[in-house]
């Protein structure tokens, strides 16, 4: 059985004091109700301490948007895996398509992030997903392919465990319009056959695979019902606690 996992990207909204808030506010929802999947929340970089500090002693994980493939040196801007272990990072999120998109990060820069937050000892959310051109050309599955098997390139079945797999189609993102149940169920049904042709059917079975665009809590339940999606990585929907404590319930 896998542990579901559900995420909140704040990607770059909510000041440090407004992301104390939020999660204060997401704290006081979940109380003490037991939950059936595992959360976490990804404030920007500013934020992060802050958060951490409010997250030290509870079950929500504290997840990073991003960093970078070396652990210190001359890149004005960045910071490194080892600097978000300190503070208390759980996770990072890595190749989503807004850091591909807009600051063009390529499917090996990605696999350079992914060996280095493994080795920091945090755990990975990789993000992979088509362009609506790209459906429309029927080439989702190769696109998905190249970008599961590049990004994984080198990481061993042990620290497989350790990562988790976010089918974000870009056109779903930020968009209203969500991948039916049935179109992201049949990417991530293939996505697990791709990790089960590189490992073996035990680590594909152990993977977890969200899934993210336009979730909100009037849809999460239908998707989260698909017997190969894992969870949610939840942009917009997230920003609102009682809403993002309602797609949590929705498993
Ligand atoms: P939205 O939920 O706002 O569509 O964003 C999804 C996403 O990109 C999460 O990483």
């Amino acid at each position: 059985m896998r542990e579901p996992i559900v995420v909140g990207n704040w990607k770059m909204n909510k000041n440090p004091d407004a992301s104390v808030q939020l999660v204060q506010e997401l704290q006081a929802f979940i109380g003490t109700n037991g939950l059936k999947t595992q959360v976490g929340v990804a404030p920007t970089s500013l934020s992060l301490v802050k958060v951490s500090e409010i997250l030290s002693n509870s079950p929500i994980k504290l997840c990073a948007q991003n960093c970078h493939y070396e652990d210190d040196g001359a890149f004005t801007g960045e910071i490194s895996a080892t600097m978000l272990q300190e503070i208390g990072c759980n996770y990072v999120i890595l190749g989503h398509s807004e850091r591909r998109q807009y600051f063009h990060e390529t499917d090996e820069v990605v696999n350079q992030k992914v060996k280095k937050v493994l080795e920091a000892g945090l755990n990975v959310i990789m993000c992979v997903g088509e362009t609506l051109e790209e459906r429309e050309q029927d080439i989702t599955n190769q696109v998905v392919e190249r970008q599961v098997k590049k990004g994984l390139k080198g990481i061993s079945a042990s620290d497989m465990d350790r990562v988790v797999i976010a089918y974000e189609p870009v056109w779903a993102i930020g968009t209203g319009k969500t991948a039916t149940p049935q179109q992201a169920e049949d990417v991530h049904r293939f996505i697990r056959e791709i990790v089960t042709s590189l490992y073996s059917v035990d680590v594909a079975n152990r993977l977890r695979i969200q899934y993210g665009g336009s979730v909100k809590s009037a849809n999460a339940k239908e998707l989260f019902s698909m017997e190969n999606i894992d969870g949610g990585l939840i942009g917009g929907a997230s920003l609102k606690a009682e809403e993002f404590y309602k797609i949590l319930c929705s498993f």
